[in-house]
């Protein structure tokens, strides 16, 4: 199977979670572009979206799906969303698509956080993938000393993107994440930062993995 037919099969195997009649969180990138296809097809039987991105909300009402704000909403049973690499914890790095706020702040609404991916997402040790984080754009300078002291990584500013929060986002190289919680805490506290595109305290509760046998269901 192709790496697109992988993530058409995870994002149609994301329905059997989703609650009928309830609001359903929806992440951002490819992964979940497909998720929202298949969503399409429960439409009537769902109550909206909440979405993490101006991307995934154009494409879910383009499918005739309700968008809400999070603000219109208190709790949501489950988010779908993809990741750049899952760990065997279930810890992830996300925000390669630049949504890594939103992101978690609809994830922060949801009881289960369903992480679809492909095979190639899952490893060992997080950060071979250049950590993510949102900056606001006076912080940047400071914000890359900081990871080069604490961590030894070398922060790149992602040239010509700013976030849906009109923010800038600094890709992280060359770290090795032994403890996504530690360093999610920390990197928190560095001021100018908005969002570390770690996902320690919000991590996956399952992710569905598409591999070349169908999808394997990891729990965490
Ligand atoms: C978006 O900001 C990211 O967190 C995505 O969830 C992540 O990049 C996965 O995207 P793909 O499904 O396109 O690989």
């Amino acid at each position: 199977m192709t790496q697109d037919e992988l993530k058409a099969l995870v994002g149609r195997a994301a329905l059997d979670h989703v609650v009928p009649g309830s609001v359903v969180g929806v992440g951002t990138g490819s992964t979940v572009d497909r998720f929202i296809d298949a969503l399409a097809t429960i439409a009537a039987r769902i109550a909206g979206a909440v979405s993490s991105s101006e991307r995934s909300s154009e494409r879910l009402r383009g499918h005739g799906i309700r968008v809400l704000d999070a603000a219109q909403v208190e709790r949501i049973p489950v988010y779908v969303d993809g990741a750049d690499e899952i760990d065997p914890r279930g810890y992830m790095i996300k925000g390669g698509g630049a949504a890594l706020t939103r992101e978690k702040i609809v994830a922060d609404l949801a009881e289960r956080f369903v992480c679809i991916a492909d095979e190639s997402k899952r490893v060992d040790v997080l950060g071979r993938f250049a950590l993510p984080v949102e900056v606001i754009p006076m912080a940047a300078a400071q914000v890359a000393r900081r990871f080069a002291a604490a961590y030894g990584g070398q922060a790149r500013l992602r040239e010509g993107v700013r976030t849906d929060n009109g923010q800038c986002i600094l890709d992280v190289h060359g770290l090795r994440i032994a403890d996504p919680l530690a360093m999610e805490t920390e990197v928190n506290q560095w001021p100018g930062v908005v969002t570390v595109g770690l996902f320690a305290r919000h991590k996956a509760s399952l992710c569905l993995l598409g591999t070349a046998q169908g999808v394997v269901t990891l729990r965490y």
